[in-house]
């Protein structure tokens, strides 16, 4: 008797060319991205500290380059993480599509919510918002960046303070936290069901699970925009 000889690189190619196989690669690196949004967020909200130099002593142990292998281990981890989600949602939809050439008569008869129908373009548009934001805060391509205070020590408080004091700046931000705000709504609650973390019993908490999440990202990024419009945070 024979066993039958699996070749694994030829299993995962046929299981990313099924939807199925997309999906899951979306969900994954969806988790690492959440993961990232809200763990940078928890970071930034370090600027409410009483200590005003408290976000920048955070920004220096970043990079700090003992720090530096992590840093950029992260950083390519991230990268990775972002092209593969964009590459699966991109194949996605033109599988999609070509599955059904001729879209629905009457949209309403699809039961998916408007934060679901809006993936299309939310996606697009939170991701032009990370290139505006890195250019904008960590290479200074969109206005100077504050001199360092020290070795490896940026003065994060005052480029943050400083942007957000532009209220087009802080506009666009709030208008990109929004958008981020639905896709993750929607993104999480898809990312469960890929994963297998679903049972119609739990539907409607999973669903209550990621608009808390999705919201509580949006408010505290948008507090930050917001505090330093009404004088509230303040560079001195
Ligand atoms: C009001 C909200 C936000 C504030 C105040 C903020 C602040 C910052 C600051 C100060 C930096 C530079 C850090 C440094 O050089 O040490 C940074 C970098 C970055 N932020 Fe944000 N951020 C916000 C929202 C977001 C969101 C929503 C995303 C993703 C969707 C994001 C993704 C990134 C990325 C990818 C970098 C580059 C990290 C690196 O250089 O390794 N940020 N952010």
């Amino acid at each position: 008797m024979s066993a039958a000889v699996v070749n694994p690189v030829g299993w995962a190619v046929r299981f990313y060319e099924a939807p199925i196989g997309k999906k899951a690669v979306m969900a994954i690196t969806g988790f690492m991205l959440v993961g990232y949004v809200l763990a940078h967020m928890l970071g930034n909200l370090q600027i409410y500290s009483s200590n005003p130099n408290q976000i920048n002593i955070y920004a220096a142990f970043l990079h700090n380059p003992a720090n530096a292998g992590l840093l950029w281990g992260a950083r390519t981890v991230l990268l990775l993480a972002v092209i593969l989600h964009i590459t699966a949602a991109v194949q996605l939809f033109f599988q999609n599509r070509a599955a059904r050439p001729i879209a629905y008569v009457k949209k309403d008869d699809v039961p998916a919510s408007y934060a679901a129908r809006t993936m299309v373009w939310s996606g697009p548009i939170v991701a032009a918002f990370v290139i505006y934001h890195v250019l904008h805060l960590t290479v200074g391509a969109v206005m100077p960046l504050a001199p360092e205070l020290g070795l490896n020590q940026p003065n994060v408080r005052a480029n943050v303070i400083a942007g957000f004091q532009n209220y087009g700046v802080s506009a666009f931000y709030i208008f990109a936290m929004i958008l981020l705000c639905m896709h993750l709504y929607h993104g999480i609650w898809s990312m469960c069901q890929s994963l297998g973390v679903s049972h119609p019993r739990y539907t409607r908490w999973l669903k209550k699970a990621s608009a808390v999440l999705a919201i509580l990202i949006a408010i505290g990024n948008c507090s930050i925009p917001i505090a330093v419009m009404t004088g509230l945070l303040t560079i001195n």
